[in-house]
């Protein structure tokens, strides 16, 4: 039997209504943040992701689909959606158009990494960015946005944790520190470690090793090496995140894994799904868009995983309980009826959801299966009713039952 790609799966019709009341919430909350969706393509030209997300990373280094075409273009599925998303931006000059670009996406990503629980190798994503303005404000509102949604959905076993990366020149500095500070302790490092020292030594900080997370206890911390305007800029972000009533922490080892942050990162980090814990990770991308495209516009933006969050929900037990409705089951109390049943079925369809039996069951039957989808009306066609012109109407919420000319449905 052909089944599934390993780390892919089907989302069956009774998780439908999680998915629909996911993204309900999500709209309606870029909504009233003022954010417009955005819909670009599953693949793009690989070297915007490798340019975009950066060479040394792990999506760029182990983790994309990545694959030459018939036209042997070097195609990738996207990891990812703010380079994507920068692409647009440019090529259709929407940065010439608004002076602030407020945008909101819901979209699978692909990413081949081991799969786990809460980890998939296609996996979907909600997110938001906001190009064209260099305001704490947004940093804040990217934040609170993230945090509003998930107390939408119910959730409430997660912690924000924030930290500032600062810009390039202070990191650069910091970096040099850190090598210093690691010169002596190569060799005690994991062999994974001594590859970042060489090519992403911030990653340092997310080691899973023990011995790494010992050494780098005693690190240096590049929030304690930041200049005057970084500060400044970490400073305001938090000043509004607790004017705006979002608690936070400030966690100087957060470093996140793709390369295009400057200033603020965060992440909101669940209690309730196991080691895959980060469900939605963000932050400002000053440099970005210049590097991909020659013009300057900052930007700043997060994505939350939803299979995550999802996980997150039924393990918090805040998964809304979703009963199936229909309005009318229409029951036909004689086989020669069917050509009728499904007249009046497509009829009451152009305003009602309306369900009939399709496989000759008996009455008995087709009333079981009213009542399994939820119907709250049946409709009853046959016998000396049938005869005199009439169908029978049964309210299924109180049992009361109507005589009701069939006129009415044809
Ligand atoms: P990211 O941290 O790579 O950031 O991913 C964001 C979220 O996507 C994660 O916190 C997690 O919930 C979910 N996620 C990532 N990989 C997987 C996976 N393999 N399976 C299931 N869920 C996953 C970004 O993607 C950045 N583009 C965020 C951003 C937007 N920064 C600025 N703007």
């Amino acid at each position: 039997m052909i089944k599934a790609i390993t780390g892919t799966k089907d989302i069956l019709p009774n998780e439908i209504p999680n998915w629909n009341n996911l993204e309900d919430i999500v709209c309606n909350a870029m909504k009233a943040f003022n954010y417009k969706e955005i819909r670009t393509p599953i693949f793009e030209e690989t070297r915007l992701f490798s340019r975009g997300i950066g060479e040394a990373t792990d999506i760029v280094g182990k983790e994309m689909y990545t694959f030459l075409d018939r036209s042997e273009t070097s195609i990738t599925l996207k990891p990812e959606m703010t380079a994507s998303v920068v692409r647009a931006l440019l090529e259709h000059s929407l940065d010439k158009q608004n002076q602030l670009n407020k945008l909101f996406y819901i979209s699978p990503m692909f990413r081949q990494e081991r799969p786990q629980a809460g980890r998939f190798r296609q996996f979907n994503q909600f997110g938001a960015e906001a190009l064209g303005s260099i305001s704490p404000a947004l940093d804040a509102e990217m934040i609170l946005l993230a945090y509003q949604i998930l107390k939408r959905l119910g959730l409430s076993n997660f912690v924000v944790k924030i930290n500032s990366l600062g810009v390039p020149s202070s990191r650069e500095n910091y970096k040099n520190l850190l090598k210093e500070y690691l010169s002596d302790k190569l060799n005690d490092l994991s062999e994974e470690s001594q590859k970042r020292y060489e090519t992403n030594i911030l990653r340092l900080f997310d080691s899973k090793d023990r011995d790494d997370q010992k050494i780098m206890e005693h690190a240096p911390l590049l929030i304690e090496h930041l200049d005057d305007e970084s500060l400044e800029h970490f400073e305001e972000v938090k000043q509004m995140l607790l004017s705006a009533g979002v608690p936070f922490e400030v966690d100087p080892k957060l470093v996140r894994g793709l390369d295009y942050y400057t200033h603020t990162t965060f992440e909101l980090v669940s209690g309730s799904v196991g080691s895959q814990s980060a469900l939605c990770g963000g932050g400002r991308y000053d440099l970005l868009v210049k590097q991909l495209g020659e013009r300057d516009v900052p930007g700043v933006g997060f994505a939350a995983g939803i299979e995550r969050i999802l996980l997150a929900m039924e393990n918090e037990k805040v998964m809304p309980e979703f009963i199936p409705q229909i309005d009318y089951y229409i029951v036909r109390l004689e086989k020669e009826l069917s050509k009728k049943v499904f007249e009046i079925a497509n009829n009451l369809r152009k305003e009602k959801s309306v369900e009939f039996d399709y496989t000759q069951r008996s009455v008995k039957a087709q009333m079981r299966e009213a009542n399994r989808l939820g119907a709250k009306k049946v409709l009853m066609i046959g016998g000396s009713e049938y005869e005199r012109g009439m169908v029978v109407l049964k309210n299924m919420s109180d049992g009361s039952q109507e005589e009701i000319a069939i006129k009415e449905f044809e």
